[in-house]
């Protein structure tokens, strides 16, 4: 029988390029949402790197989840990585075991279509790019009206990280953001303006560490790792980026967001994969030809968000 509290978690499919931040939003979504699968694509390193780390992510965590293998490729872009962020595997350097299990199929694209037909109230949630949505959305055109939320960590109204105004996911894949952004409105974009706001070190990583489980270890080793990087750039803690978007899934009411049109740049010798978020009064822009609206994420109550990252870590 569900219990009230289970039956009110969202169910979510998570689309990932683990990397550290998105093993450790598996464990969140899996503790504070109901995750229905998991899809995998080329990202912070490539397929069969972030297909293993997803897999192994399940696996130390008991989670009984389907992993689906995605995009190995960007659509156009060249292939890049964030193997310097991650490390050369994709989770830093924690030890990770042998693997015992295997993809449920080699086709993410299918898997995404198939679940958004067959399960209600389905939340999609993608934290590395936007490859396989965009896929998707080719294949089934309808996807966005068969989805309850479609929910990316990716761009900022008014930050980057790769570059001075673009953000990795959306940079890496920039030709799939803008099929997204142009065909699957509303979209939540959990951007840099909000991530760069829930940062987690030390501490955090103590209290999971100190919970003593093998999930709450490695999520412990793999976030000493992300803010030894950081520290390398002069921060004192990590953004755990992936772990907040689905934080602003599961406990919408810690998030401040508002209504933009939100456009991605394809050509600007400096500018391309910015996401260009459109802030002008409505009354301003209405005469104009105006691209879709999105909700723009631009603020949470950290401290809560960054609370509940960790009650999921510990509680794996
Ligand atoms: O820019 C942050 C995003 O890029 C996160 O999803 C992180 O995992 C990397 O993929
Ligand atoms: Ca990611």
């Amino acid at each position: 029988m569900t219990t009230d509290r289970a039956a009110a978690k969202p169910r979510i499919v998570l689309d990932c390029d683990p990397g550290l931040d998105d093993a450790i939003a598996i464990l969140t979504a899996a503790h504070h949402g109901r995750l229905v699968g998991i899809t995998t694509v080329n990202g912070n390193v490539g397929i069969e790197h972030t297909t293993h780390n997803a897999l192994i992510t399940a696996q130390v965590a008991g989670l009984d989840v389907e992993v689906h293998r995605g995009a190995a490729r960007p659509l156009i872009a060249p292939t890049m990585d964030a193997a310097r962020i991650h490390g050369a595997t994709g989770l830093g350097d924690v030890a990770l075991g042998e693997l015992r299990r295997s993809v449920a199929s080699d086709d993410a694209v299918a898997f995404l279509c198939d679940t958004a037909r067959s399960v209600d109230d389905l939340h999609l949630v993608a934290v590395g790019p936007l490859t396989n949505v965009a896929l998707a959305l080719r294949r089934d055109p309808d996807l966005r009206s068969r989805l309850a939320g479609l929910t990316i960590m990716g761009g900022g109204a008014h930050a980057g990280n790769v570059t001075p105004v673009a953000e990795f996911n959306v940079w890496a894949d920039p030709e799939a953001a803008a099929i997204v952004f142009r065909e699957a409105a509303p979209v939540t974009m959990v951007g840099l303006d909000v991530t760069h706001k829930v940062l987690l070190g030390g501490s955090e990583a103590s209290r999971m560490r100190s919970a003593g489980t093998p999930a709450s270890r490695f999520a412990a080793g793999l976030l000493e790792y992300a803010y030894d990087r950081c520290r390398e750039f002069g921060l004192e803690a990590a953004p755990v980026h992936d772990a907040t978007a689905i934080i602003a899934v599961t406990h919408p009411h810690l998030f401040r967001r508002s209504s933009h049109p939100v456009t991605v740049e394809l050509h600007g010798e400096h500018t391309r994969g910015m996401t260009v978020t459109d802030v002008r009064p409505p009354a301003a822009i209405a005469a104009e030809p105006a691209p879709p609206a999105h909700d723009v994420v631009w603020d949470a109550d950290a401290q809560a968000v960054i609370d509940l990252i960790v009650e999921a870590v510990v509680s794996a």
